[in-house]
C-alpha cells in the first residue's frame, strides 16, 4: 500500500460502482464501432448497395486472395470514424476542462445515437461517411473524458484495474458486434442496418448513464465549485473523513490553475518524457496491427479460404479471447507490473505474427486457398497474438498516458496520447487493405519488425510505474531513469515543474 492509499480512506460504495460501469459504456460504444465494421464490410448486401464494384471483385472466380477488398473507399467507411475522432479529441479536452466530464459524456452520446441511427438508415455513400464522422466525434469525447473521469472518481488503491475497465468494455464492445454480426449475416437484405443501428443500444445506455453518474470531484473543484467538490467526494467515498484528500484535490487544482496555457507548457523539454512515452504506447499499440485484425478479421479469415459464416464464427473467438484475456491484465497489471507485461506480449506477439506470415507465404498463393488444418492453425495464431495483445499494449497504452504526466499537463497531454491512438488507428484502417495487397503475407512480417522495435523501447526507455503514486511520478520515476531524467533539469519548464511536484508529495 502506498503512502496517498493510507491517507485517504474509502469505501466501495453502491454508487460508484454503478458510476463506473455507466462511465465505462462509452468504451463499448468505442469497442462497438471497432468490431462493427469488418463484419459489415464483409457482407454482400452492403458491398452491393454501396460499393458494388468490391463486390464485383470477390465473386470473380480468379480473383486475388490478397486483393479482393482493397479499395479506398470501403477502407474510408471504416477510417473515416478515426480521423473526426482524432480532431474532436483536442475539443473534447477543452470542452472536458471548461464544463465537466459528465457534460462531455452526455455530448459523446448525443452524438453516438446521431451516427447510430443515420449509418443504420444510410441510402448512400456520403450519409454512410457523415454517419460515421458523427460516432468518430462520439469516440474522440468518450474517449478523452472516459478515461480521466474514471480514474479521477476511483480510490487511489484501485486505480489500475478501474482504469482498465475502460479498455475491458471495450472489448466486450467488439465482441457484442462480432455477434451481431453473427446473427444478421443471414438477415438479407438489410443485416448489416441492423448490426450499424444496435449502436443505438449502448448510445442510449450511455445517455442515460451521464444523467446519473455525479461530476468528479476534481473537476467540479477545478471549476470553482468547492462545496459541491467537498460533498462529492463524500458521497462516492462512502466515508466522512475525505479532508486530506480534498485538501490535496484543492492543491493539485490550484497549481493546475497557474499554468494557464497546458498545451505551451507540454511543449517543453521537461514535459517531453511522459509526452514521448503516451505518443509511442499509441503508435506501437496500433503497429502491433491489432486492428488489422480487428478491422478486417472477417476479411483477413475469408483472404485464407474461409466462407463468410466461418470467418464471422472465427471473429467471435477472437474476441472472446479479447475479453477474457483483459480480465488477466486487470488482476496482474498492480502485482506484475508494466514493463514485464509488455516485454512478455512482444515476444508473444512477434512470433504470432511471424508464423502468420510465413504459412501464408508459403501456403497461400494468388488464387488458391489454405487447407482447414492451416487455417485453423492461421486462427489459433491469431487468438494467441490477441491474447497477448489483451494483457498488455491493449490496456497499457491508455493506461500509463493516464498515470505519467503531471495534473498540469494531464489533460492536454493524454488528449495527445488519445489523437495519436485516432490518427495510427485511422492509417491502419486506410492503409491495411491496400498494404495487404501489394505486401501480400509480408504485411506480417511488417507488424513483427514494429513490435520487435517497441520491445526495444520497453526494455531501454520505459520505466516501471507499478504502485508509484501519480503525484509523486516526476520525482520517482522521471528524475531517475538513466535517459529521462537529462530532460528533467536545464529548462524553463522543468525549472517550473521540479518545485511543483515536489510540492504535490
Ligand atoms: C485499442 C484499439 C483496439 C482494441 C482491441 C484498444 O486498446 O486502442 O485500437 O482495437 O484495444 O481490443
Amino acid at each position: 500500500m502506498t503512502a496517498e492509499t493510507e491517507d485517504y480512506p474509502s469505501k466501495i460504495t453502491l454508487y460508484v460502482v454503478v458510476c463506473w460501469i455507466l462511465a465505462a459504456f462509452g468504451g463499448l460504444m468505442f469497442g462497438y464501432d471497432i468490431g462493427i465494421s469488418g463484419g459489415v464490410t464483409a457482407m454482400d448486401d452492403f458491398l452491393i448497395k454501396f460499393f458494388p464494384k468490391v463486390h464485383e471483385r470477390k465473386m470473380h472466380a480468379k480473383e486475388n486472395n490478397y486483393c479482393k477488398y482493397d479499395d479506398q473507399n470501403l477502407q474510408l467507411f471504416t477510417s473515416s470514424l478515426y480521423l473526426a475522432a482524432l480532431v474532436s479529441s483536442f475539443t473534447a479536452s477543452k470542452v472536458c476542462t471548461k464544463f465537466g466530464r459528465k457534460p462531455t459524456i452526455l455530448l459523446a452520446s448525443a452524438f453516438f445515437l446521431g451516427g447510430a441511427a443515420l449509418s443504420a438508415a444510410a441510402q448512400n455513400l456520403w450519409m454512410l461517411i457523415i454517419a460515421r464522422i458523427l460516432l468518430g466525434i462520439g469516440v474522440g469525447f468518450g474517449n478523452e473524458a472516459v478515461p480521466l473521469f474514471l480514474s479521477e472518481i476511483a480510490p487511489v488503491q484501485h486505480r489500475g484495474a478501474v482504469n482498465i475497465l475502460f479498455q475491458l468494455f471495450v472489448t466486450i464492445g467488439i465482441f457484442l458486434a462480432n455477434l451481431v454480426n453473427y446473427g444478421t449475416l443471414k438477415m438479407h437484405p438489410y443485416g448489416w442496418r441492423v448490426s450499424l443501428g444496435l449502436a443505438g443500444v449502448p448510445a442510449i445506455m450511455l445517455c442515460i448513464g451521464s444523467l446519473i453518474i455525479t461530476e468528479t470531484p476534481a473537476s467540479l473543484v477545478e471549476r470553482g465549485k468547492e462545496l459541491a467538490g467537498h460533498k462529492t467526494l463524500k458521497k462516492i467515498r462512502g466515508v466522512d473523513e475525505v479532508d486530506s484528500e480534498f485538501d490535496q484535490i484543492v492543491r493539485a487544482s490550484k497549481i493546475a490553475q497557474e499554468v494557464k496555457h497546458p498545451f505551451k507548457k507540454l511543449m517543453k523539454r521537461s514535459s517531453m518524457p511522459p509526452l514521448i512515452i503516451g505518443i509511442m504506447l499509441q503508435v506501437f499499440q496500433q503497429f502491433t496491427g491489432i486492428n488489422a485484425i480487428m478491422f478486417y478479421a472477417p476479411v483477413l479469415f475469408q483472404t485464407v479460404g474461409f466462407k463468410n459464416d466461418a470467418s464471422l464464427l472465427s471473429s467471435l473467438i477472437t474476441g472472446t479471447v479479447n475479453v477474457l484475456s483483459t480480465l488477466v491484465s486487470v488482476y496482474a497489471v498492480d502485482k506484475i507490473g508494466r514493463r514485464k507485461l509488455l516485454l512478455q506480449a512482444c515476444i508473444q506477439m512477434f512470433i504470432c505474427q511471424t508464423a502468420i506470415g510465413a504459412i501464408l507465404l508459403v501456403h497461400l498463393h494468388s488464387t488458391d486457398s489454405l487447407t482447414k488444418m492451416q487455417a485453423a492453425f492461421v486462427v489459433t495464431l491469431v487468438c494467441l497474438f490477441v491474447m497477448s495483445f489483451a494483457w498488455s499494449w491493449g490496456p497499457l497504452g491508455w493506461l500509463i498516458p493516464s498515470e505519467t504526466f503531471p495534473l498540469e499537463t494531464r489533460t492536454a497531454g493524454f488528449a495527445f496520447a488519445v489523437s495519436s491512438n485516432m490518427l495510427f488507428t485511422f492509417i491502419i484502417a486506410q492503409a491495411f487493405l491496400s498494404m495487404m495487397c501489394h505486401l501480400r503475407a509480408s504485411i506480417f512480417f511488417f507488424f513483427a519488425a514494429w513490435i520487435f522495435a517497441m520491445g526495444l523501447f520497453v526494455l531501454f526507455l520505459l520505466p516501471e510505474t507499478k504502485n508509484v503514486p501519480i503525484d509523486v511520478m516526476v520525482d520517482r520515476v522521471w528524475k531517475k531513469h538513466p535517459v529521462w531524467k537529462r530532460f528533467m533539469v536545464g529548462d524553463g519548464g522543468s525549472l517550473s515543474s521540479k518545485p511543483t511536484n515536489s510540492e504535490k508529495i
